[in-house]
């Protein structure tokens, strides 16, 4: 049996395709200096997604980070994505009609029109900061939306789930602790206000149905409730705000491909799942190992977190042709996008994620097809859970467009 390679995390976050492009052919594990096991091959991915030894990870590695108390720790207690059997199935259902594919479509001309009024807004100034102007608003116009609040409360909950979305990072420092508790003790009060303000004044609104359903059935506590709407802002706003980011950068860093999607829609659906794939907003999911698990001759100790890197799957070769190439015409991607997870907690929001990245870029295509970079591509942050986007600046000829 052999033992793991150990990297610290920093090194991987700072290289992690490098790494995993060097071992996957050697090993189907590694070890991070916390102690966290990494799988990195396609195969054990998608089958350790749902295999019965495993679960969801649960508080763990916040307690290793020193989360014993306060509104952090009641927010990771309480919300769907760490939870497991059936208060994961009570957290998750009374949101999964919200979220189908059906209700999402008919969505569309909103995304579209949200869209193409943040690209009106500057238009006459032949320059943006990306993330800044565009991207940061537009899931959060559009999860605005679906819950039925105003618009002017976005800048108020978008600081705190910017902070809060590290705690689904295993590699948050404890350093990093006092803020992420600030921002979840903020984004807690201001979705009690919602429900409050909901409970005494019910509207044709998602959040008086949801609050609404939640008492008639009295299957979840008030704290599950309140995290379960946390979640949702926290995954609608920073997730697809990211993928923006990067799917506009690796666009624009290869022009003919741009070119491509402004010459012809139809290819945007195909655009946009390749650029989930080359460079994920989602690298890594976690897991913990209920018994010892065998990968090609290395043994995955029982009672370990795990963690599944997504972002390393992405790139085999086993599941993808030349993977390290991005190529929007891409002939062989798996039905079901690993960038979105599997089993029991794949992402409830890949519906909107699609229809979002396609409608930004459909209407980027059509209202600015000479963008342009204006400057370095967009910086990508870390390589386990939720991804940080950095700086993208991007210019248009204003007597063109
Ligand atoms: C590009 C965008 C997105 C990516 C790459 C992504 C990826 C993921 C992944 C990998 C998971 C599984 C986590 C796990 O197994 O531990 C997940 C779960 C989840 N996602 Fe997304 N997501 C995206 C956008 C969204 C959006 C827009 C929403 C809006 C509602 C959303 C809501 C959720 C929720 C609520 C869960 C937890 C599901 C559960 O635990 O049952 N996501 N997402």
């Amino acid at each position: 049996m052999h033992q793991p390679l150990t990297f610290t995390s920093a090194e991987l976050d700072a290289n992690a395709h490098d790494i995993f492009r060097r071992y996957r052919p050697v090993t189907p594990l590694l070890m991070r200096d916390d102690g966290i096991y990494v799988a990195i091959r396609a195969g054990d991915v998608q089958r350790l997604f749902t295999d019965p030894r495993t679960r969801q990870m649960e508080t763990e590695i916040a307690q290793v980070r020193g989360v014993t108390d306060g509104p952090l720790l009641e927010f990771l207690q309480h919300t769907m994505v760490l939870s497991n059997g059936m208060a994961h199935r009570q957290r998750r259902l009374p949101l999964v009609q919200a979220f189908a594919s059906r209700f999402i479509h008919e969505l569309r001309p909103h995304v579209r029109a949200i869209a193409e009024g943040l690209i009106d807004a500057c238009q006459g100034a032949g320059s943006m900061d990306f993330i800044q102007d565009f991207a940061s608003w537009l899931p959060a116009h559009v999860i605005c939306r679906i819950l039925g609040i105003p618009d002017s409360d976005i800048p108020g909950f978008t600081r705190s789930v910017y902070s809060l979305s590290r705690a689904f990072s295993s590699t948050f420092a404890r350093g990093e602790v006092p803020a992420m508790q600030q921002a979840a003790g903020e984004l807690k009060a201001y979705v009690e206000s919602l429900v409050a303000e909901r409970r005494r004044h019910p509207r044709e609104d998602f959040i008086s149905a949801f609050v609404a359903a939640c008492d008639a059935s009295g299957t979840l506590s008030h704290a599950e409730e309140v995290a379960q709407l946390m979640t949702i802002l926290l995954a609608g706003s920073d997730t697809t705000r990211s993928a923006l980011a990067i799917q506009t950068s690796l666009l624009l860093q290869h022009p003919e491909q741009w070119r491509a999607v402004c010459r012809d829609p139809g290819l945007v659906p195909g655009a946009v799942l390749e650029c989930l794939r080359y460079e994920p907003a989602v690298a890594s999911v976690p897991r913990v190992t209920l018994e010892d698990i065998v990968l090609d001759g290395t043994v995955l100790p029982g009672g370990r977190i795990l963690s599944l890197s997504t972002l390393s799957a992405l790139r085999d070769p086993a599941l993808y042709a030349d993977p390290d190439r991005l190529d929007i015409r891409r002939a062989d991607p798996p039905r079901r996008h690993p960038v979105f997870g599997g089993g029991v907690h794949r992402c409830l929001g890949e519906a909107l994620a699609k229809v979002e990245l396609e409608e930004a870029l459909a209407a980027l295509a059509r209202r600015l097809p000479h963008l342009a970079l204006d400057g370095d591509p967009v910086r990508v942050e870390g390589g386990f859970g939720i991804r940080t986007v950095r700086g993208l600046r991007v210019r248009w000829d204003r007597t063109r467009t």
